[in-house]
């Protein structure tokens, strides 16, 4: 496939570490071809040649393992607009380039990605207004989707007046990782899953992202946004979606998108004594942390650069959510995450509730546990030991996935030049996303669930208090 992939924010480093490898990788792997064409768009003093010569550079840094001759090829075609990406007349420079090249096909892919910090999103998209745009363009966001609910609404009318809704990809990485596309064909093409995935079976579900990287680097950026904003209200909500929706009428993004509303819809807006009883925020202090590069000091989150600590953004958050359908009534999903933690936890566990009346009274809860990255699948059952016949012992099976190729950017990429929107969050779902966190940033402002402090290294704040209404309250109920 041919295509213009046209980066505005080029020199930045959602490109660097992420675009690049991404659009190498498929060239690579033959989904993309060589002679894409790539556009980049910034602020910086570069001409064509110098950012062919920077763009080469960054791909030895990032796409290593993709053969030489593939980063080459991306490198040499590729073009440079210089300007602000929210005056109409740069975003036309851009959009002109390629009538400009020689193996111009008016009909292919036009993807302009807007890889710039969120508040540009709005000016970009209003400056496109005022372009001749092609019919095949996409636009492509990242999160967050504004900062609220009335930002999230402000963006999408801004882009309903611009594009068609099937022009607009607001994407989410988390949606490309293994382990959570994996949750549809685990759920809908399984006998032995689907008909325990309802509150009889089923006693808690927790979705975790635990990260030992802390915040320092991105500081400035974290720090006007928090754990909540981060994370929850974009990734950790769109995994819930897959893992509570109900099977969709097909895989079509249109029906994909509407059991995900739904499962968002479903989840109450919870009232000031709820934020209390059902949310924990912390926020890390110095402390030693164990990564996957051996251990390293981490200073105090407030003495980063750019953080005002009388801002008190957390840097963990956990919050127990309900899905109002007849399905889940009662199941607690608890969504945790947070920086500088003791290891890297990252994975959904279903707790299956105990065997009732069962023969054998030392058998544990079954668990099913879904790792990702790398993307592994435990499910803890019982079996009779080896000793003593009739003495039970609990084990695990367990399945290694695949290394993901091409990474989850690749794959993001892959679909926005097919025009599938799957990997994308709808208008609706971003808004119902904000309908949930939104109630809890304004109590958490208003003091809400007090800002625990936890070193960094350690396991965050003591969550006794939502513990009560999660794992462990539920697990041997009977609602
Ligand atoms: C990003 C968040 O969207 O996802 C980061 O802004 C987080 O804070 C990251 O670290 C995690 O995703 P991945 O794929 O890099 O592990």
């Amino acid at each position: 496939m041919s295509a213009t992939i046209i980066v505005l924010g080029a020199t930045g480093d959602l490109t660097r570490r992420y675009l690049l490898p991404g659009i190498a990788q498929l060239v690579a792997g033959g989904q993309l071809g060589d002679d894409v064409l790539l556009v980049g768009v910034a602020q910086d003093d570069l001409d064509d040649t110098s950012f062919r010569a920077q763009v080469a550079e960054r791909l030895e840094q990032t796409a290593g393992q993709v053969d030489a001759g593939v980063r080459e090829a991306v490198a040499a075609g590729s073009r440079y607009v210089r300007g602000d990406v929210t005056s109409t007349e740069t975003l036309a420079a851009a959009l002109a380039v390629p009538a400009t090249v020689d193996r111009h096909d008016a009909e292919e892919p036009v993807v302009l990605y807007l890889a710039l910090p969120h508040v540009l999103f709005e000016p970009v998209v209003e400056a496109l207004a005022g372009c001749a745009l092609p019919p095949q363009l996409r636009v492509v966001v990242e999160k967050p989707f504004g900062e609220d609910l009335a930002g999230a609404k402000s963006l999408n009318a801004a882009l309903a007046r611009v594009l068609r809704e099937e022009q607009v990809f607001r994407v989410d990485h988390f949606l490309a990782k293994q382990t959570v596309l994996n949750l549809l064909g685990l759920r809908f093409a399984n006998r032995v899953f689907e008909p325990l995935w309802t509150s009889r079976e089923v006693a808690a579900i927790d979705i975790v992202f635990d990260e030992t990287v802390d915040a320092q680097e991105r500081a400035a950026y974290y720090d006007r946004s928090g754990a909540l904003r981060d994370m929850v209200q974009n990734h950790l909500l769109q995994m819930l979606t897959l893992i509570a929706m109900e099977e969709p009428a097909s895989l079509d993004p249109a029906d994909l998108s509407a059991r995900k509303v739904e499962v968002l819809r479903a989840v109450p807006t919870m009232s000031r004594a709820e934020v209390d009883a059902r949310t924990v925020r912390g926020r890390y202090t110095a402390g030693s942390v164990t990564g996957r590069d051996g251990s390293r000091d981490v200073a105090a989150y407030t003495d980063a650069p750019g953080v005002e600590a009388g801002r008190d953004t957390e840097t963990h958050a956990e919050v127990v959510l309900h899905v109002e359908t007849p399905r889940w009534h009662g199941v607690p999903f608890r969504l945790r995450t947070g920086k500088a933690l003791e290891r890297d936890r990252r994975e959904v566990v279903v707790h299956f509730r105990p065997m009732p009346g069962s023969v054998f009274d030392d058998a544990a809860p079954n668990e099913l546990r879904l790792e990702l990255d790398p993307d592994k699948m435990f499910l803890r059952i019982n079996v009779n030991g080896i000793g003593d016949p009739f003495d039970l012992e609990t084990v695990e099976l367990d399945l290694e996935l695949p290394r993901q190729v091409p990474t989850p950017y690749g794959q993001l990429i892959l679909a926005i030049l097919e025009g599938d929107t799957r990997l994308s969050a709808r208008a609706e779902e971003a808004e119902e996303a904000w309908r949930i966190v939104e109630p809890i940033l304004a109590a958490w402002a208003d003091g809400a669930s007090p800002l625990r402090e936890y070193a960094a290294g350690s396991d965050g704040p003591a969550g006794d208090d939502v513990g009560s209404d999660s794992v462990g309250a539920s697990e041997g109920g009977d609602e």
